[in-house]
């Protein structure tokens, strides 16, 4: 079936390295061929020039279809081109020479047809796509919008109301979908190339252009109620604003105006800084989730998950939700039950939002089988092991399923920060042994580190990575080294933040800073919301083994003491209102205020605690790819925007600080030495900022 992965015959002409021009009887095939993706480099927008003014003057032809070759339609342009000058001929020349083509044009879609490529599509006359298809402008999700008249076009079949939720949203919409919302015209069902000529043929010789439509009917109050919900999702996002600027210039401008305007916002905002950041992520999410070595992976079908509770049972839904088998193994029969009801509530959540494709989720319930005895799992091909964080009740888990498992069955930890090589010589199998360290909530974190041990083999690592892919994570290599990449660089931040308030700085303040930098929220907020107790304890644990020299602070034991553990005690770092929101702690401030008075140090100013928490992270980032337990900067920056709610449209702290002078990045360093004192440890900051600074 010509579904997937679509070819040309050998008679197509070639009229640029990426572009093959074909005859069908009277219909002209234009293949777009640019592989992995077609993504719409110049060389595709000089081939479909030329092919579109061969066709245009030829008379022996009724139709034109613009068909993807290999997996994919257009995956839009080249997004590696958007940091320079963009060669010609620029996109929107190429799409006036498709409105411009006597002969009615169809777009045949296959994979994506995102961004420019939908924009190329919705030029056409026509669009037909395969069931599995995707379309949509993802601009805005890059710091763009639309530059190819994508906001002209679309909301003109759409209507403005839905124009502007599914530019700002940057929704990538299913073809069925986009089938009922009016994006294409037609599903194909088995021939896309077949399919796509018969439609064309069946509609006659006309044109009609998107561009010349009267949009569906709106009231004002409806499209002022879409644009007011839009930009309070993307509050402070230029983008946004600007998409629906140039989407309202339908109610008020000539179209070709309105063209001009949209490109020339589409241009200034290319070349921004949250422009800039995104594409930024968008590669280094691609690198971060290619595996450091070549490697087929073993199949996986049968997943044994040890260990019910919050993390076990989510790990438990996120595999059952990409169609695996799971069998969910605790001793202790409540937990199972709960982690069953947690689990059948996370794949009904995850129905509802349309996010198990085809399977409902008594389907993919179905794959779930509960039970004490490890011997179960003998014909599971992947074990993942998610009992309790300590090292004796692990080594003991982990020796038993070594002797239970079948002997090619891979086994893996889900540890936060034990002792891995530990763990992978109890298992008795350590080239099938590595880490899976998902994050909580496990349903929504997009990340995951996976660790490579000393004698972890290519082929078993290779399937850790192909497994965060079948199970929607992003997946980060990481060597061994205690809290991996991310609580590493995580507890130098904590300890900053702590030394700030040890100085005399106020939660408020130091939270301020620290979302100033780019984090979703400061870390006396997150830790109310975990709870204090935990920590608490912890530190109790270590407390004989702690260096004296080592600075400590002891506020947060004091905030323990009042009984302030957080949200679950309705205080902790804050108070907090009746309606829920935390505010300032009267009771926090005097321990912080009585506590800088004992030891009279001038609190620090904003700059000097957003500088030293930055200097700390940098610094730490330059240790772990000196250790080689990271791969690089980028794969960090991945890191800190996946799992530890650092902005995407700020690129993360590395990419941030690359854009700093050299000189004021060693100043921040300093902050954080100064305030660490004894034990701090410099890395080689520049090294790691230079690759950085080379690529921006
Ligand atoms: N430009 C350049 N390279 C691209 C690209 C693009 N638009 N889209 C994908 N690639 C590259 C990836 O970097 C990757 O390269 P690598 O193998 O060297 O790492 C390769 O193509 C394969 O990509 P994925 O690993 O992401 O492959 P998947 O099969 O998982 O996903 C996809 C395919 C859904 C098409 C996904 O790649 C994607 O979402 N691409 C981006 C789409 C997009 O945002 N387009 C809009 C661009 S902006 C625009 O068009 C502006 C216009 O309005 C003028």
């Amino acid at each position: 079936m010509a579904l997937t992965d679509i070819g040309y015959s050998s008679s197509a002409r070639e009229m640029s390295p990426a572009v093959r021009l074909e005859r069908d009887g009277d219909i002209a095939l234009i293949f777009i061929d640019n592989p992995p993706v077609n993504a719409s480099s110049v060389a595709v927008r000089q081939g479909l020039a030329a092919a579109l003014a061969e066709v245009s003057g030829d008379r022996g032809i009724s139709g034109v279809a613009i068909i993807g070759a290999g997996r994919s339609f257009i995956a839009g342009s080249d997004i590696k081109e958007f940091g320079r000058a963009l060669p010609p001929p620029e996109l929107p020349e190429v799409l006036a020479a498709i409105e411009a083509c006597p002969w009615p044009v169809i777009a045949a879609i296959h994979g994506a047809a995102l961004g420019g490529g939908y924009e190329l599509a919705l030029t056409c006359d026509w669009r037909i796509a395969t069931p599995d298809a995707v379309v949509g402008l993802p601009e805005v999700g890059l710091g763009m919008i639309p530059g190819a008249g994508g906001t002209q076009r679309l909301p003109r079949l759409v209507g403005l109301p839905r124009g502007i939720e599914l530019i700002t949203s940057a929704r990538r919409v299913a073809a069925p979908e986009a089938l009922a919302l009016g994006m294409i015209d037609a599903l194909a069902q088995t021939d896309l190339r077949a399919e796509a000529i018969a439609f064309l043929k069946s509609r006659g010789p006309g044109k009609r252009l998107a561009s010349r439509m009267i949009p569906p009917a709106a009231s004002s109050a409806e499209i002022e109620a879409a644009a007011n919900a839009a930009l309070a999702k993307g509050k402070g996002r230029d983008c946004v604003a600007e998409a629906i600027k140039a989407i309202r210039l339908i109610e008020t401008t000539p179209v070709e105006e309105a063209l001009a305007l949209e490109r020339a916002a589409f241009q200034t905002l290319r070349v921004g800084e949250e422009a800039s950041a995104l594409r930024y992520n968008f590669f280094a999410e691609r690198a971060a989730a290619k595996p450091p070595v070549a490697a087929d992976p073993l199949p996986v079908a049968l997943v044994g998950v040890v260990g019910a509770g919050t993390m076990g049972a989510g790990i438990a839904s996120v595999v059952l939700a990409a169609g695996l088998k799971v069998i969910l193994i605790d001793s202790n029969e409540a937990v199972l039950a709960r982690a069953r009801g947690s689990i059948e509530k996370t794949l009904g959540d995850l129905e509802r939002l349309g996010k198990l494709g085809k399977a409902s989720a008594a389907e993919r319930l179905a794959g779930l089988e509960t039970g004490d005895d490890l011997a179960r799992l003998a014909g599971a091909d992947l074990v993942i092991e998610a009992v309790f964080e300590d090292i004796a009740v692990k080594t003991e888990v982990i020796a038993r399923l070594g002797a239970v498992l079948s002997d090619k069955a891979i086994l893996a930890t889900n540890t936060s920060y034990l002792d891995i090589e530990k763990l992978a010589a109890a298992s008795g199998r350590p080239d099938r042994f590595l880490g899976l360290h998902f994050f909580a909530p496990v349903p929504r974190m997009k990340l995951l580190e996976v660790v490579q041990c000393a004698a972890t083999e290519p082929a078993v690592l290779a399937t850790g990575f192909a497994l965060a892919k079948t199970i929607g994570k992003l997946p980060v290599p990481a060597r061994p080294g205690e809290g991996f990449i991310g609580n590493r660089i995580y507890a130098r931040y904590r300890a900053q933040c702590e030394y700030a308030l040890d100085d005399g700085a106020l939660p408020q303040e130091i939270d301020a800073a620290a979302t100033g930098l780019g984090f979703a929220m400061g870390l006396f907020a997150v830790s109310d919301i975990s709870g204090l107790d935990i920590a608490w304890r912890l530190r109790q644990s270590k407390a004989a083994s702690r260096d004296a020299r080592e600075r400590y602070v002891t506020i947060p034991d004091a905030v323990c003491e009042l009984g302030r553990l957080g949200r679950k005690t309705e205080a902790g770092w804050y108070d907090y209102d009746r309606a829920g929101k935390p505010v300032p702690s009267p009771a926090v401030t005097e321990l912080v205020k009585a506590n800088a008075a004992r030891h009279g140090r001038p609190a620090p100013e904003a700059k000097a605690i957003s500088g030293a928490i930055m200097g700390a992270i940098v610094n730490e980032a330059a240790l772990l790819v000196e250790e080689g337990i990271a791969r690089s900067a980028q794969d960090i920056d991945v890191v800190l925007v996946n799992g530890y709610g650092f902005a995407r449209h700020k690129g993360g702290p590395l990419f941030q600080a690359a854009r700093l002078p050299p000189e004021e990045v060693v100043a921040m360093v300093d902050l954080a030495e100064q305030a660490t004192g004894w034990g701090f440890r410099r890395g080689d900051v520049e090294a790691l900022l230079a690759g950085l600074r080379a690529s921006n």
